[in-house]
């Protein structure tokens, strides 16, 4: 009896004695670990659970050393001015970046190769001017994209290509002016676009175009006076458009597109609480554009007031047609010849008075010009003759002149060889 309960202690302490050296060696196993894990961090930041904290440590550049296996990198707070090429290639594991509040300036197409699973990059509060396109193209699991507070003035196409799965993107409190218009075109995924605060004055009726998920447009504190009928047609999608405080225009082109919205939205709700108010002409300042309706002005089709004359010109000549229409909204004036809409190039060129100058007018520009107006309510075109005239063209002279040069030469030449021919005779028989 008491042999078998000694047996039993003596297992149960070998038991423990076990439990006891494998705990140890576990411990020593997490030891050596752990310093190995810190000197993958970089110097004062702090690194747990694949994070990486670096921020408001007066950075200048992106640390080294940071954990290959690294999910999320703070870095907002600091002074980084520059995205080194290369810094972040071994980083394929990150999905959240932060750069909020440095002094970036440029964004360019080799910065962040290498980060093909991020979600999430935050880019506000620099000083960044200059988008390069293909800045992000490397980015395809970009969802969101902030770079509201920076300096941006231009977005140039191609800036977002690739972009693909991209959910948000916010450029707030930036001072864009200009937008190429194919530059949205191609984030089908997108739901929400901040534009607010910029100095965006003319929207292009393919701006938007594809923009099939998108849920929230805000384009308010703008500089937008006008805006083209039908350009959110393509937004089906949208719940909520944001267009206040922008110095809208209450006339007939504002009211159609009032209409073409009120096709997809009849209440307007689409414009949630923010009432968009007109702030030109005078009279209907503080009007609610969601208010307008055909009895608030006249609309009136184009009226061709400057008819285009008939003309003849000399080859090499400058060729001026002018045509002047109005029209409430103002008609867009466009040249055609022969009924083919004109080609605008270096030689022929339509000015801002919607003039028409062919400099140097060849053989070829003869025929019948027509100038049509057009707006939303109708079309008026008008035509004028213009016959080129000068029958001995410039080529043809100079091959008659180089022709006349060559028999006034020979001609010399067979006098000089009679002369000679008949000198000789003469000179001979007198010597005889
Ligand atoms: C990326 O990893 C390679 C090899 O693992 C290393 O040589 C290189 O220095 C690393 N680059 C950066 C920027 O950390
Ligand atoms: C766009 O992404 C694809 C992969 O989805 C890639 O093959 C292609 O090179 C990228 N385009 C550019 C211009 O980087
Ligand atoms: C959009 O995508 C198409 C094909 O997917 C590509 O040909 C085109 O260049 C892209 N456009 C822009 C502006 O990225
Ligand atoms: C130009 O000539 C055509 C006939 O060729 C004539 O019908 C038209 O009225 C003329 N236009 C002007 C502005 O004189
Ligand atoms: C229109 O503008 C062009 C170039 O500025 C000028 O040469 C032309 O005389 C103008 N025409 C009219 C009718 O004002």
């Amino acid at each position: 009896m008491t042999r078998l309960i000694y047996q039993h202690a003596a297992a149960a302490a070998t038991a423990l004695r076990r439990t006891m050296v494998l705990l140890l060696l576990l411990l020593m196993f997490s030891l050596s670990l752990f310093p190995s894990v810190t000197a993958e961090c970089p110097d004062r930041c702090m690194c747990q659970y694949g994070g990486v904290d670096c921020y408001k440590l007066k950075l200048d550049r992106i640390p080294d050393r940071i954990p290959p296996d690294t999910k999320e990198l703070l870095l907002f707070g600091n002074k980084i001015e520059n995205i080194e090429t290369g810094v972040f290639n071994n980083l394929t594991s990150l999905k959240h970046l932060d750069l909020d509040d440095n002094k970036i300036q440029k964004l360019d197409f080799v910065q962040f190769k290498g980060l093909t699973r991020l979600n999430v990059l935050s880019l506000s509060y620099n000083k960044i001017r200059d988008i390069e396109p293909k800045s992000f193209t490397h980015l395809t699991e970009l969802k969101t994209l902030t770079l509201d507070y920076n300096e941006i003035s231009y977005l140039k196409n191609g800036v977002f290509a690739n972009l693909s799965k991209l959910q948000a993107l916010s450029l707030d409190k930036n001072k864009i002016e200009n937008i190429e218009t194919g530059v949205f075109n191609n984030l089908t995924s997108l739901q929400y676009l901040f534009l607010e605060r910029n100095q965006i004055h003319k929207l292009d009726l393919e701006m938007f175009k594809g923009l099939i998920k998108l849920d929230i447009l805000d384009l308010s504190h703008n500089m937008i006076r006008n805006i083209p009928p039908g350009i959110f047609d393509s937004l089906t999608s949208l719940s909520l458009l944001k267009l206040d405080h922008n110095p809208l225009r209450c006339d007939c082109n504002n009211l159609l597109f009032v209409n073409a919205l009120k096709k997809n939205y009849p209440q307007l709700d689409v414009f949630g609480d923010y009432d968009s108010l007109c702030l030109f002409p005078v009279e209907m300042s503080e009007k609610s554009l969601k208010e307008l309706t055909e009895n608030d002005f006249q609309c009136t089709p184009p009226d061709v007031i400057v008819v285009p004359e008939n003309k003849t010109v000399l080859v090499g000549e400058e060729l001026q047609l002018s045509c002047k229409a109005v029209g409430d909204p103002e008609p867009l004036i466009t040249w055609a010849k022969d009924d083919i809409y004109l080609e605008l190039g270096q030689r022929v060129q339509v000015f801002q008075n919607n003039t028409l100058i062919i400099s140097k007018v060849e053989r070829t520009d003869g025929g019948q010009y027509k100038c049509v107006a057009t707006n939303y309510l109708g079309r008026k075109s008008f035509e004028s003759m213009v016959n080129i005239n000068g029958l001995v063209e410039d080529g043809y002279n100079t091959m008659f002149g180089i022709t006349q040069f060559f028999i006034f030469i020979n001609i010399i030449l067979v006098i000089c060889v009679f002369y000679t021919l008949f000198y000789r005779n003469v000179s001979a028989s007198l010597i005889v």
